[in-house]
């Protein structure tokens, strides 16, 4: 970029003073010239300048795009809420530069996501994306980040297509991939011996590919998924769907849903009597953020997912007391992954100086670092997805409790990426 008043068509490097008639010019120096020459060097010296050093670094334009209203608003919220607070430990300032935010409400709704996320590349002219939670919504900011160079780091949504076919030097998650928690699932309840499970969830990518990397595991063990059942997104009409699970009669149910369509799942679960003969299981959104809404009806349900409430470990514990005293209330797996996020972008931005478009550097940065969670600590795979445990939990009274992990260091395969 050109410094303000500077001309863009000298090279300073080449600069001259004007040419006289004088034959001594070269060598004879008028008093005038002892007056301006070294404010002419000077003038040419800074205009030699790289600008990033001309200039003072400005500030850092991060564009928020994630649902402030829909099923998953309190889920953008938590998000929101976990990369400021990370942010405001830091002094307001990453890699260097004073942060500021643009938002956008993206409804979670992928037909208004490639407008959104233009908005905010073009009208906006971000520095970063951060977004989405809705896989649908994600996968449209990931081609436009790709198109456009932009650097994407999402902080919920788990198609796992962002770290598999779409993957990019500037495109990162720091939560999961959707294969990842139901994958898990499928070996936990492989290992408690149910032999048949019937999945449940939303048709779009991210109960799709739950529920495929449940099955991949649980048959793997030996069990046998004997019904598929989804919905629309964000439908909550679940009660012909329950009566075929009862209908079926399996070991026991897997299944996706989050935000306000998992508080009316889990109730409707337990409302339809199948609670206490055929026990429900899920990826941890089922449980996590809904429990105050749940009540005593998501007692005792098991879930798989790299964050639980009882950690205890003083990482998790002076987290949890920050989120607590600037928010008012308890922060979720959402409100950590905002956090690792602005967590993930920090160390990127402190090794290339705040310059984000020296997209190597950041990338080598953040595939060699350690992120100190609240979590537990993690690494990113070669496709820029966490590598990370997977914890069992269960529900007892108002919190997801760990039981145990139920697989170590879990990494995405990252099918179809090429980096
Ligand atoms: C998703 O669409 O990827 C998603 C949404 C909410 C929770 C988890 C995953």
């Amino acid at each position: 970029m050109t410094p303000l008043g500077a001309d863009p068509g000298i090279d300073p490097a080449r600069r001259r003073d004007p040419p006289t008639n004088d034959s001594k010019s070269e060598t004879t120096v008028t008093n005038t010239q002892k007056f301006t020459r070294p404010l002419v060097l000077a003038a040419a010296a800074a205009l030699a300048l790289p600008s990033a050093m001309a200039q003072a670094p400005g500030k850092l334009k991060v564009g928020l795009m994630l649902p402030a209203t829909g099923t998953f608003a309190v889920i953008g919220t938590a998000v929101e809420n976990g990369f400021k607070l990370y942010v405001a430990e830091q002094g307001g300032k990453l890699g260097g530069r004073e942060v500021e935010f643009v938002k956008v409400d993206d409804e979670s709704d992928p037909s208004k996501a490639v407008d959104n996320v233009n908005k905010l590349i073009k009208r906006d002219n971000v520095d970063v994306l951060v977004g989405s939670v809705h896989s649908g919504v994600a996968m449209a900011m990931a081609k436009s980040a790709k198109d456009s160079g932009t650097l994407l780091i999402v902080p919920n949504a788990g198609a796992d297509a962002v770290t598999g076919p779409m993957c990019a030097v500037n495109i990162f998650r720091s939560s999961f991939s959707n294969w990842q928690p139901g994958y898990a699932m499928g070996q936990a309840m492989a290992a408690k011996g149910h032999k048949t499970a019937v999945t449940i969830t939303w048709k779009y990518a991210a109960g799709d590919e739950m529920a495929r990397g449940f099955k991949e595991a649980f048959e793997k063990a030996g069990g046998k998924v004997t019904k598929e059942l989804n919905l629309p997104f964000p439908n909550v009409e679940f009660q012909a769907l329950l009566t075929e699970i009862a209908a079926a009669k399996p070991d026991a149910v897997f299944s996706f849903f989050a935000g306000g369509g998992a508080v009316k799942f889990v109730k409707d679960y337990a409302g339809a009597g199948l609670k206490k003969n055929i026990p429900l299981y899920g990826t941890g959104f089922l449980t996590d953020g809904t429990l105050e809404a749940q009540g005593a009806d998501a007692d005792g349900v098991m879930t798989t997912l790299h964050y639980a409430d009882a950690l205890n470990t003083p990482r998790d514990t002076a987290f949890r007391l920050a989120y607590v005293k600037s928010y008012k209330q308890q922060p979720d797996v959402y409100a950590v992954q905002g956090y690792d996020a602005a967590q993930m972008l920090g160390i990127g931005l402190a090794a290339v100086k705040g310059d984000v478009g020296k997209k190597a550097e950041f990338a080598a940065a953040v595939r060699k670092a350690t992120i100190d969670s609240p979590r537990g600590k993690f690494t990113i795979s070669k496709s820029h997805n966490p590598v990370q445990d997977m914890y069992l939990r269960q529900v007892s009274g108002k919190e997801n409790k760990v039981v145990g992990v139920a697989s170590k260091a879990l990494e995405d395969p990252g099918r179809g990426c090429r980096m």
